[in-house]
């Protein structure tokens, strides 16, 4: 993929929710330098769904933290839209993460002294916006919170809060969902169910979603999969199957 630059306007760049440009980041200095991203250029389609697959350590929470804002990259940049996140004050960026995105972190991120209602209405209250209840109402139900909505994380299960965590990326309707491993702790009818709403919000509402997951089966969810290995992107695939994921999977462990 050639490697835009700012003053590059082509089409792709237009309508790429999300994008790439040529990513590093590195960790320490000398004997224990780790390049956790090596140059990574990619984009995000609008309306698009994309896993991102590779070994333990690959880089891919590393990458979803930069694109996201959440952590800053050593060189190269990373846009949401036209806007290029390094461009952003403090403030700004608070208020772009919170308005556009919606992020289901892979240790959930709750906020301990807040009921689960709480926590996931919680991006919608601070942007002093109104919750959409019927939304509300229809994800808590699907992700089976109902009965679990008035608890606190530490009276939650793993996988509760994994729901919960999952809700709060949703409710909100962002126009970009991020998600670390997001069905990671679920059984696999709740891991179904999060996956189906997640397909359902590129379907129906175009939004963008970018997964990063372990499992063959979620990843097939997805319109393309990125495979990374060494903080690079290796391999790319189109209308995934599970075989095909899995051909791909064991071909990059033997790199
Ligand atoms: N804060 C940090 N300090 C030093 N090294 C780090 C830091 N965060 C990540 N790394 C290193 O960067 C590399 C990429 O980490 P990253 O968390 O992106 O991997 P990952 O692909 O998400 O792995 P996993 O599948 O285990 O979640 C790893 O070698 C990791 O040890
Ligand atoms: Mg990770």
């Amino acid at each position: 993929m050639p490697t835009a630059t700012t003053a590059d306007n082509t089409s792709s760049t237009d309508t790429a929710a999300a994008r790439a440009d040529a990513l590093t980041k590195t960790y320490g200095s000398g004997d224990t330098k780790v390049t956790a991203l090596d140059n990574v250029s990619v984009s995000f389609a609008a309306g698009e769904f994309t896993a991102i697959m590779g070994p333990s350590g690959s880089g891919k929470s590393t990458l979803m933290h930069c694109m996201a804002g959440l952590d800053t990259p050593t060189s190269g940049s990373a846009w949401l839209g036209t806007t290029d996140l390094a461009s952003l004050k403090v403030k700004e960026l608070t208020k772009t993460r919170r308005d556009r995105l919606g992020f289901i972190f892979q240790s959930f991120n709750l906020v301990p002294t807040l009921t689960a209602e709480e926590n996931i209405t919680l991006p919608t209250d601070i942007a002093g916006r109104k919750v959409d209840r019927a939304w509300f109402d229809e994800v808590t139900g699907r992700l089976g919170l109902t009965d679990r909505l008035s608890h606190r994380p530490a009276e939650l299960s793993g996988g509760q809060q994994q729901r919960v965590a999952c809700a709060r990326a949703l409710v909100s309707r962002p126009e970009i969902i991020f998600g670390d491993e997001p069905t990671g702790n679920l059984d696999s009818n709740s891991s179904a169910e999060v996956l189906a709403i997640l397909r359902a919000s590129v379907d129906r509402d175009g939004q963008t979603v970018v997964i990063v997951t372990h499992d063959a089966k979620a990843a097939a969810y997805a319109d393309r999969i990125l495979f990374l290995a060494d903080g690079r992107i290796v391999e790319e695939l189109r209308q995934p199957s599970v075989e095909s994921i899995l051909s791909v999977m064991s071909r990059i462990e033997e790199l």
